[in-house]
């Protein structure tokens, strides 16, 4: 019997190099800075998208539009124990972990155990879009 009958560890180990290389450049890129990706990196989101008088979860940001024009974002982590708000509602950015919840126009704490507001965001209006950084 010639040749070997199963690929050498040296080919095996260099095909499982390539493919991880190849993933990461596919996964990797997909997750910095698009559109809700929850990147650390700006994020954009459509103006339509967000409620007068009310905001939305984009990323590791909310977005809010206190009143119709005006446009205020934050980052996503409850200054209480540096956990994700979940919700954001009509009149509050709330964290139900433990029930703090936060102003639609500055972040401020509007109740505990919360007691430092969230930490503010950039918001740039290009056109319809905004970018969150
Ligand atoms: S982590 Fe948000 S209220 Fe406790």
């Amino acid at each position: 019997m010639t040749g070997q009958p199963f690929p050498s560890r040296r080919a095996v180990l260099e095909s499982a190099g390539i493919a991880a290389i190849t993933l990461c450049l596919g996964g990797c890129a997909a997750g910095s800075g698009t559109s809700g990706s929850g990147g650390s990196g700006p994020t954009t989101v459509a103006a339509a998208d967000i409620p007068v008088g009310g905001g939305k979860i984009v990323g590791t940001f909310v977005v809010t539009q206190p009143t119709k024009g005006t446009f205020e974002a934050f980052g996503y982590l409850c200054t209480h124990q540096n956990l994700p708000v979940q919700q954001v509602s009509d009149a509050a950015i709330i964290c139900g972990r433990h029930g703090s919840s936060f102003s639609l126009a500055d972040g401020s704490v509007l109740t505990g155990p919360a007691t430092k507001a969230l930490t503010k965001a950039t918001v740039t209006v290009n056109g319809d879009t905004l970018t969150i950084s």
